[in-house]
């Protein structure tokens, strides 16, 4: 990945180590992105196969002094590049309660979904916000999942992770009306093969991420704010 020169584009995706978070990672580099990832354990060996146009920071989304310290610094690593965060993607998830139905999921379950899931991006958000601001056409995207569609529950179950997946929607549609300036969407990147999607998924982390950012870097975007969209493109409804 050494021969990666950047555009000038900057992006800043959670949980970039594994999963959904690498795979964007990658293909944001091959568009010659400058990319933060950012993960619970750093690792050299990542940031050195990455080059330079791949920076990775610690942050625990669970935690606001790991988000806020996270942020403090890339503020002054931004300010001393001269330059501005175009794409917040909130990617970091957890999915606590697969396999629990009603009378035995745990509240350690449910707290635990909430606070990665909604809260965890709301926190990134607001460290982000005035970097966000600075930047000529910003974006935030929230990968949420189907899961969180109401109109789509024919299946029950899964309380935590879709009553997340949920208030996560919601806090995209209030942020995007209180920041008109920030186009704002909300994401399912498909059933992926990856540890939370398990072996069975028909998706690809590289066919989900190429879709994703395909998605993310039309022209048209602004005119998407505050909408539900999947890695193919096709709107979904809330
Ligand atoms: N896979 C699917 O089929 C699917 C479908 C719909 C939506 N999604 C959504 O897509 C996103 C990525 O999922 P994935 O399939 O790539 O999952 P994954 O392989 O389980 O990866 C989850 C990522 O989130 C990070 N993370 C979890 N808790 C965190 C915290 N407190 N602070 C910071 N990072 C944290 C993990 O870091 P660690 O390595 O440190 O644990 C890991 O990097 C999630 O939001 C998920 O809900 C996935």
């Amino acid at each position: 990945m050494n021969a990666f020169k950047t555009n000038g584009k900057t992006v800043v995706i959670t949980g970039s180590n594994r999963g959904i978070g690498a795979a964007l990672t990658n293909e944001f580099l091959k568009q010659n992105w400058q990319v933060f990832g950012g993960v619970r354990r750093p690792s050299s060996d990542r940031q050195m196969q990455a080059g330079a146009a791949y920076q990775e920071f610690q942050i625990d989304v669970q935690d606001s002094n790991s988000v806020n310290n996270a942020f403090a610094k890339l503020r002054e690593d931004f300010h001393s590049r001269g330059s501005s965060l175009d794409l917040l993607i909130n990617n970091a998830g957890v999915y606590e309660d697969a396999e629990a139905n009603f009378t035995e999921i745990s509240e350690q379950a449910l707290f635990k979904s909430f606070d990665v899931n909604a809260m965890g991006a709301m926190r990134v958000t607001k460290a982000a916000l005035s970097l966000l601001l600075a930047a000529p056409q910003p974006l935030v995207a929230n990968v949420s999942s189907l899961m969180g569609s109401i109109s789509d529950n024919t299946g029950g179950g899964s309380y935590a992770y879709r009553m997340s997946k949920a208030a996560l929607n919601m806090f995209t549609k209030s942020f995007s009306i209180d920041y008109p300036q920030i186009a704002s969407v909300v994401l399912h990147p498909g059933w992926v093969k990856t540890e939370m999607g398990g072996p069975n998924a028909p998706t690809s982390t590289e066919d989900s991420a190429r879709g994703l950012v395909k998605l993310l870097t039309t022209a048209k975007l602004k005119s998407l704010s505050g909408r539900f969209f999947d890695f193919e493109g096709d709107e979904i409804s809330w």
